[in-house]
């Protein structure tokens, strides 16, 4: 009884003064990182403990990032998270980030990990993957023939998203971040797969379920102790596995087919590819698609709810396109005209909604992108970042700032009219959609969502803004930057 006491006293003792030794140790590299850990040419260290940066990494990106470029005075500063990560902003940097060919884009995401599927968890080497899909990507998406396949599937999507509206009923309340997502979930969904999975809504919803488990399971842990065997990491493998067997389901029934049409599953069946690069793409455009253009096609609808100028130009825009491209004498529903609709109009005929886009991108869409250097010579002006360390660049680094955008929180598309720019050197930096050797390949299919979605709603509904209570809103919501997967408002 006494030595059991003695000893469970001795392993306390141990233990205590073990754990006051690791936080001399940590206290003490922090206190030496902190002040002596910086020289001249070398990138200025924040500190801090990996604990407390990853929580703010990823709970408060945002302002992570930006107090520290104000308390710091540095265009540059790096911190640790297990690896080094080095935060930049500035022309310099902004232009080595997008343009270096020694940083990584695939592996700069990886200091994410456990956001997007493990592709290892179906097996297969990540580069050859994601060539793989950039391959199919552009050949769905992006070449010229497609741009007339896609507009068979237009009629569908109209549909289908008329559908679900109706489900909204006349009148009443939504909740964009709820009602508006699950629309754009579903058009993406058809957009990567096949009608007859986007057509079934109980698909749809357990899809979009496993999906916000792959979204959410990228933790402060799981960046922390990537090895260890977590729920979080257990949920994420499962549903990795879960969704391959929806998706290929769907191919094998699509393999079975007396015809193939014109959908990404069926044109991927044509090209030959085998069911888990099928998934890896679908998966991939869902993720790349999903969030962002969830986001813009929200505070699209809060802006123009709150900007009645805006909102009529964009509704005279939609008519005229109406007038000129469908039967004015129709009694047909206005999705079924909007539909007929030819794709070139969609792209090129709405300067306004393009405007109101880019605008709303400059203001809401201002995420931290990510590579990492595998290269042993890259610099930003005369500081070396080394071999290994992963960069992070945020866009609000131009977007908001008022030296390239007057104003940057104001909700003005005007500022792209081309007389705005007269007497400029050059046009302000843009990067909603990317730039330099990783422009977005999804923007035409993002673009044309989007537009399906204002178009819809603006010719079926009259609205207005009400708050959370449902009284109406007094002032606009502001974008929680810190909301990296839904950039919900906040006030
Ligand atoms: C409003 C919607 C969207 C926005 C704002 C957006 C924005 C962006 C941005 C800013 C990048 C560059 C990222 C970086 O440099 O780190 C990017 C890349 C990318 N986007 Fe999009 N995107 C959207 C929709 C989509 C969709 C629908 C798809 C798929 C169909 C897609 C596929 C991709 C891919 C594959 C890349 C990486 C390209 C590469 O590796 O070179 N995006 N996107």
């Amino acid at each position: 009884m006494r030595s059991e006491s003695h000893s469970h006293w001795l392993s306390s003792h141990v233990t205590l003064s073990g754990i006051s030794s690791i936080l001399l140790v940590l206290c003490t590299s922090y206190i030496y990182f902190s002040f002596f850990g910086n020289n001249a040419n070398k990138i200025h260290k924040i500190g801090g403990f990996s604990i407390v940066n990853a929580w703010s990494f990823f709970n408060k990106r945002y302002d992570f990032l930006r107090s520290n470029f104000d308390k710091s005075g540095h265009n540059l500063f790096s911190f640790k998270i297990l690896r080094a990560i080095v935060a930049m902003s500035g022309d310099d940097a902004r232009k080595m980030f997008f343009h270096e060919k020694g940083l990584s884009f695939a592996q700069g995401y990886r200091l994410l990990m456990g956001g997007t599927p493990r592709w290892k968890d179906i097996s297969e080497d990540e580069l050859i993957v994601a060539a793989v899909f950039n391959k199919y990507l552009l050949k769905i998406f992006v070449t010229p023939i497609v741009r007339e396949e896609t507009l068979i599937v237009v009629p569908t999507l109209f549909s289908d998203i008329n559908k679900r509206m109706d489900a909204w009923g006349v009148e009443g309340k939504i909740n964009p971040f709820k009602s508006i997502y699950d629309l754009v979930f579903q058009m993406t969904v058809h957009m990567a797969s096949c009608h007859e999975l986007a057509a079934d809504l109980g698909s749809i919803q357990k899809m979009k379920d496993l999906y916000w488990t792959l979204e959410k399971s990228a933790t402060p842990a799981s960046l922390l102790f990537p090895w260890f065997p977590s729920t979080a990491r257990r949920n994420s493998q499962q549903a990795t596995k879960d969704l391959y067997n929806m998706v290929s389901h769907h191919v094998d029934i699509r393999r079975k087919a007396a015809a193939l049409n014109l959908d990404a599953i069926d044109l991927l069946i044509a090209d030959g590819a085998d069911n888990p690069t099928i998934f890896r793409f679908v998966l991939g455009v869902i993720f790349a698609g999903v969030i962002n253009t969830g986001i813009i096609s929200c505070w699209i609808l809060l802006y123009l709810g709150s900007d009645s100028v805006w909102k009529d130009k964009a509704i005279v825009e939609i008519r005229n396109l109406i007038t000129t491209y469908t039967d004015t004498a129709s009694s047909q529903p206005i999705s079924r005209r909007l539909s007929t609709i030819p794709m070139s109009a969609w792209e090129d005929e709405m300067p306004v909604t393009e405007s109101i886009i880019r605008e709303t991108l400059r203001i809401v869409n201002n995420g931290t992108l990510l590579r990492r250097n595998l290269s042993d010579n890259v610099h930003v002006g005369d500081k070396a970042i080394d071999k290994g360390a992963f960069v992070a660049y945020n866009i609000g680094d131009v977007h908001l700032n008022e030296v390239f955008y007057p104003e940057p929180l104001t909700f003005d598309p005007s500022r792209f009219d081309a007389n705005r720019q007269e007497g400029k050197q050059e046009n302000p930096p843009f990067l909603g959609w990317g730039t330099g050797r990783h422009p977005c390949p999804g923007m035409k299919v993002a673009k044309l969502e989007i537009k399906i979605i204002v178009a819809l709603v603006l010719s079926r509904y009259e609205y207005k803004l009400v708050d959370a209570s449902g009284d109406p809103s007094k002032e606009l919501p502001k974008p929680n930057r810190n909301d990296i997967h839904q950039v919900h408002p906040t006030l």
